[in-house]
């Protein structure tokens, strides 16, 4: 039987019921310090990126660590919070942003990442004499899917690294102090490469400010998910970013922070998604293990095309099966073995209605992105540590369906 540390799947999905997500505690604990490790040489920030995973018990954790937090609405904003960062340890990156927004952030005391010029004229405005941080389109993209790239000509987020000059008017106009400057080119990156030219770009920029207290070179860094992936070498990584840093540094005069946002690498492989097999269908092609879940819950594989191992929680004797993992969703694209051109069959020991599956590294944009479409339930929470394990979000009951509707 599949063990989350030192307690069976069966156990588990009898005393919380599936679907269920699971998180292992030390997994993030140890993916943090792995990160931290990486970058001993200088000081950095990592900021965790919420939006990735914003239950509060998960988002306590990494504040526990030390970690900072970059978030993207207002309502990022109240849980992080809730979980009791600081809000001086915060960034507010939202997108697309209205004055209102922006008043919740400077009311909350927490820092605007500014990522247009037409905000940056309004927030001169709204609060001149504000610190704030300037996002940078530096004309790099990447990521795992087109979906999630957000640099170069095709991304709607920053300010275009060529518009400095503009940017130094409006700040000058304003009053306003950039502490920070920062950029983001992507999400799921292996490509260590990248990072570095990144960064390249961002230290020409910031050379054009002299009074930072940080440079953050965003998210992205990604988790092989499919067995022939290699994880980014973050020793590599620090080394080559540690090096452009310093030589930065020597001509700079000064020593900023360095920051970091990952999401996905923090908190994507401590979890899993347990659900059970409900039902087996066969067509003329292919064999249907379908389960009590759906893309209303897991929504990677439909949306962008991605692989997460699904392991069974027991291993059967017999002979291996090749099946398709769906969902109970009335939509044909809700398949959990699928890329982007289609369904993607894959071979399995035996599977019986009634067994558990394991759908792993679902603890990044699982949950965080998860739906009542089909007015099924969202799953339940857990945080499993050794041979504890703690409800950290209940299953709703169905009065949940009728939330916020008025009485007829
Ligand atoms: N910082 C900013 C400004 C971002 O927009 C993002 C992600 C991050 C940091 C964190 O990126 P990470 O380290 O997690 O890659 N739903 C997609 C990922 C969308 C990421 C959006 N922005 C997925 O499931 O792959």
């Amino acid at each position: 039987m599949f063990k989350f540390d030192e307690i069976e799947a069966d156990k588990l999905a009898f005393r919380y019921g599936t679907p269920l997500y699971v998180y292992r505690e030390n997994v993030i604990r140890e993916s943090y310090r792995n990160l931290k490790n990486a970058f001993s040489d200088i000081k950095t920030r990592i900021h965790y990126a919420v939006k990735a995973n914003s239950n509060p018990w998960i988002l306590r954790i990494l504040k526990e660590e030390g970690a900072w937090a970059d978030v993207v609405s207002p309502g990022e904003i109240y849980l992080a919070l809730h979980a009791g960062f600081p809000a001086e340890k915060l960034l507010f990156t939202q997108n697309s942003v209205s004055d209102e927004q922006m008043k919740y952030a400077l009311d909350s005391r927490v820092r605007i990442n500014v990522e247009s010029l037409s905000q940056l004229k309004r927030l001169k405005v709204l609060a001149p004499g504000t610190d704030i941080s300037i996002r940078f389109n530096i004309y790099i993209g990447a990521g795992h899917h087109s979906h999630v790239i957000t640099g170069g000509p095709l991304s709607k987020f920053g300010i275009d690294w060529e518009s400095t000059d503009q940017v130094k008017k409006i700040v000058s106009e304003g009053n306003l102090k950039v502490k920070g400057i920062h950029c983001h080119i992507g999400s799921g990156i292996l490509d260590a490469e990248m990072f570095v030219r990144a960064v390249k770009n961002l230290l020409i920029t910031a050379k054009k400010f002299p009074d930072l207290e940080v440079i953050d070179f965003g998210g992205g860094i990604g988790i092989p998910y499919r067995p022939d992936e290699k994880p980014i070498t973050l020793k590599e990584l620090g080394q080559k970013l540690t090096g452009e840093y310093m030589s930065f540094c020597k001509d700079y005069g000064k020593k900023p922070e360095l920051a970091v946002e990952p999401g996905r690498y923090l908190v994507a492989e401590s979890g899993s998604l347990l659900c059970m097999v409900t039902s087996i269908n066969k067509s003329r092609k292919y064999t249907f293990m379908g389960t009590d879940t759906g893309f209303n819950h897991l929504i990677r594989p439909a949306f962008y095309g991605s692989y997460h191992r699904i392991e069974p929680a027991v291993i059967r004797e017999g002979e291996e099966t090749t099946a398709v993992i769906t969902g109970n969703l009335c939509e044909s694209g809700d398949i959990f073995t699928r890329t982007e051109d289609g369904i993607e069959p894959r071979r399995f020991t035996p599977i019986e209605e009634g067994d558990l599956l394991i759908i792993h590294n679902a603890g990044a944009y699982g949950f965080s992105m998860a739906s009542h479409y089909n007015s099924f339930l969202l799953p339940a929470e857990i945080l499993v540590k050794g041979s504890e394990s703690r409800l950290i979000r209940k299953r709703e009951t169905y009065n949940r369906l009728l939330d916020n509707i008025p009485d007829f």
